[in-house]
């Protein structure tokens, strides 16, 4: 099996390659990613010797590098590699249009013209917008995506979708919930308020921390993944989340003060900050159709899932101080600067 992951050295891109190594004896795996503030190849420490494993330093919008690569010859192509964090597409969404929208659509065009057997797009629930209390996106919900990051993500599906449409390409859809695990770059909520609390700093809420995500372990999203490449259809949109068994509706508020409880720090440490623009409500992901065809469903639950990652958050400060202090960006050029 021949993999081309692209953004492997961010949060989710990386689980992904770790559990495919991990999982299969046969797989072959090409890393390609264009290196950006959220990516770390000291994610990929364990693994970075393998013989079965391959880092390319290329940037997915640049048509000539993708088509070179591609050229090699792919099994399977997933597409992790994105502009991934919503408060900077508010400040800025140019580089989210030409990495999620024109960066998509090169390696559209370079799987087709090198003929790549599979393209799996990593997307999210963000594209369906946002949920009243009850309700669950379905695959068939309306696409209504609220911020710039969702618009990008959303564009990009359709681009897949149409590519499968007009030129017959094999690729799927995957959208998945909001995910947690070691490794994620300290913007997101729970890295964000793990490593704040650890540092004795402020937990900043947005707005009344009233708002809802559907929280997904990070190794159930590459074990659907992994399984997807196998079983997945043609032109399908696949949710991945864990609505139906009750681990979403947890509030921000609520997430944050487990949190604090697992580190034994205290309430006060939580500050009510300006809310984000656009903020979305809510977000719920009815993941029966990958149940049902595949038989996937989530299996850490959020409580055991927190636990074991306010753990590697304690057991690893290292690895967050060095983000924190934008030391990690050293790491490239010290293991690969001089080999390419
Ligand atoms: P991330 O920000 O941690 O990693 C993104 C990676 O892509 C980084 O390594 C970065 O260097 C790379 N990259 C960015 N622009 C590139 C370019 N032009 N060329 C090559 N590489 C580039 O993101 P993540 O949280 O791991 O998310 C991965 C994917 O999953 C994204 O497509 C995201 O939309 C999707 N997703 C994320 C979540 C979540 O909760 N984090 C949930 C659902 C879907
Ligand atoms: O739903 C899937 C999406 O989840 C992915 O597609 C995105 O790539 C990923 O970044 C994530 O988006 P969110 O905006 O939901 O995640 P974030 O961690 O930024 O925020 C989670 C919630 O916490 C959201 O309601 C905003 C709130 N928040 C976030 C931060 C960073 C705060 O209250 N304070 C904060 O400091």
């Amino acid at each position: 099996m021949k993999i081309l992951v692209t953004g492997g050295a961010g949060f989710i891109g990386s689980n992904f390659i770790r559990f495919m190594l991990g999982e299969h004896p046969g797989a072959f795996v090409t890393n390609v990613d264009s290196l950006t503030y959220a990516g770390n190849l000291e994610n990929l420490a364990s693994i970075e010797k393998d013989p079965r494993y391959r880092f390319v330093k290329a940037d997915i919008a640049d048509p000539d590098a993708m088509d070179g690569l591609l050229s090699e010859g792919f099994d399977t192509l997933v597409n992790f590699a994105a502009e991934s964090h919503v408060d900077r597409s508010i400040e800025s969404a140019r580089e989210f249009i030409r990495t999620n929208i024109t960066g998509t659509q090169t390696l559209l065009d370079s799987a087709r013209a090198r003929s790549v057997g599979l393209f799996v797009q990593i997307s999210t629930d963000e594209v369906y917008g946002s949920l009243p209390p009850g309700e669950a996106f379905r695959e068939d919900t309306a696409l209504h995506p609220n911020s710039p990051y969702a618009a990008s993500k959303t564009a990009a599906d359709l681009l897949v979708l149409a590519a499968v449409h007009t030129h017959g390409l094999n690729a799927f859809v995957t959208r998945c919930s909001n995910n947690y695990g070691p490794y994620q770059f300290p913007e997101k909520l729970i890295p964000l308020f793990i490593s704040n609390a650890l540092e004795g700093k402020e937990l900043p809420v947005y707005g009344d921390g009233l708002q809802v995500r559907d929280w997904l372990h990070v190794d159930d999203h590459s074990r659907a993944i992994d399984l997807l490449i196998r079983e997945g259809r043609k032109g399908e949109v696949y949710n991945i989340g864990t609505w139906q068994t009750g681990a979403a509706d947890r509030t921000n508020i609520e997430i944050a003060k487990l949190l604090l409880r697992c580190l034994d720090r205290p309430e006060s440490l939580l500050r009510y900050v300006t809310d984000r623009p656009g903020h979305d409500r809510r977000y719920a992901m009815d993941y029966s159709k990958i149940a049902r065809e595949f038989g996937w469903k989530p299996l850490i639950s959020l409580e055991d899932g927190l636990r074991s990652t306010v753990r590697w958050y304690v057991e690893n400060r290292s690895w967050w101080e060095k983000v924190k202090s934008g030391e990690y960006q050293e790491y490239y050029r010290r293991h690969y600067g001089s080999r390419l």
